[in-house]
């Protein structure tokens, strides 16, 4: 039978395309054919690890490989865009990572780009695909919590793994920038896409201040039309591993998901094993280690939708649109905090070119 999976590509070769790469092995409809990063040695081990054929140093090269259908974009932030509109350019799917880009402008030039080509243009939110954050969205759909008016989604660990993330330049914003965008795209999605009307927020740098002049922890509450809000809180300086977790709230009842330690064996070793979780500090001792990581997150779940949406089988549950949304929130989130008032939405950043920049840390 001829195999009929999606030819995927994969640009970056580090974390985020190692996730990729084993979620992408998990599903049914695609396939991983490429990897491209410029640090000699590592897209041919990720290739190594996962049976990938063609490595490649230059994502152009990836480019030209005629079995690439879709490009999965895991790459620092600030290549997204330019990375984006030349694979649209070469007639290939986007699949790209959050936070979409540095700018609304560059959003708006990947969504082009994409359309311009006839070509998807997919943002990779994994939250949209969390089996059981998509559980609570099924239960809250069918009213089991009356009028939903509160959804709190909380994203913390004790810091990125790689220096870029703490270099504003390239990542455009520290924590709210990094994690909130996963919360706020989570709220959207959760409450029904209802349009945003304002944000407020505030922002410190409490732990990691010699090392970026990004902050370290937020907290957003986003107001939506039809008056739920939404709150979204995230952390750099939360010691002790990944914690992602969500509250909902409503009129008649509410519910609580974890991630981690809701997913977790709690656990106490003499003498440590191999792995616990995400950013967890060790294994000795007490710990929670989780279980089929990848696929409670939603990974595999998102790449098998992905390459369903190439072949026609499916439509885009989360697109460009979705992360040029969320930009515009990280925009309006920065200068929330940064002026300490309730900022309204529509909000324009005119040329601004990070969102980081309508913000500075008053510890700094
Ligand atoms: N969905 C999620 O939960 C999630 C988790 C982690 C990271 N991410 C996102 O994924 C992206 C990558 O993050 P990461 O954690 O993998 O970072 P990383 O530093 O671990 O990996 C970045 C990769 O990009 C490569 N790269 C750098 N310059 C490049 C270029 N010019 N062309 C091609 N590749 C280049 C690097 O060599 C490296 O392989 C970021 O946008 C990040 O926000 C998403």
């Amino acid at each position: 039978m001829p195999d009929d999976r999606v030819g995927i590509g994969i640009v970056g070769s580090r974390f985020e395309a190692d996730v990729l790469a084993a979620a992408i092995a998990m599903g049914r409809h695609g396939r991983a054919v490429a990897v491209a990063s410029p640090t000699p040695g590592n897209a041919e081990r990720l290739a190594g690890r996962y049976g990938i054929e063609r490595s490649y140093l230059d994502y152009r090269q990836l480019l030209d490989d005629p079995a690439v259908e879709l490009v999965a974009i895991a790459a620092p932030n600030h290549l997204h865009c330019e990375i984006a509109v030349a694979a649209a350019g070469a007639g290939r799917h986007v699949a790209v990572e959050k936070p979409m880009a540095m700018t609304l402008a560059e959003c708006d030039e990947m969504i082009e780009a994409c359309d311009r080509a006839g070509v998807h243009c997919l943002y990779a939110e994994q939250l949209v695909f969390t089996p059981k954050y998509r559980r609570a969205k099924e239960m809250a759909d069918q009213g089991a919590f009356g009028e939903v008016f509160l959804v709190k989604q909380t994203e913390m660990h004790s810091g990125p793994h790689a220096d870029w993330f703490w270099d504003v330049e390239k990542s455009g914003g520290g924590v709210f920038m990094d994690m909130g965008c996963h919360g706020m795209a989570f709220c959207h999605w959760f409450l029904g896409r209802p349009d945003p009307i304002a944000i407020t927020a505030h922002m410190g740098t409490h732990v990691h201040g010699e090392k970026t002049r990004g902050e370290d922890h937020s907290l957003a509450l986003i107001e939506f039309a039809g008056g739920a809000i939404g709150q979204v809180e995230n952390s750099w300086a939360r010691f002790g591993g990944m914690d992602d977790r969500i509250e909902v709230y409503g009129s008649e009842g509410m519910t609580y998901g974890n991630l981690q330690m809701g997913n977790a064996l709690p656990t106490y070793s003499e003498h440590g094993y191999g792995y616990a979780g995400e950013k967890a500090p060790g294994t000795g001792g007490w710990s929670y280690p989780v279980y089929e990581e990848l696929w409670n997150y939603g990974f595999p779940q998102e790449m098998d939708h992905f390459a369903r949406c190439v072949r026609g089988l499916e439509e885009p549950r989360v697109t460009g649109r979705d992360g040029r949304l969320v930009q515009e929130l990280l925009f309006a989130g920065y200068q929330a905090a940064g002026t300490g008032a309730r900022v309204p939405l529509p909000f324009d950043p005119g040329p601004t070119a990070r969102p980081i920049d309508l913000w500075f840390s008053p510890l700094q």
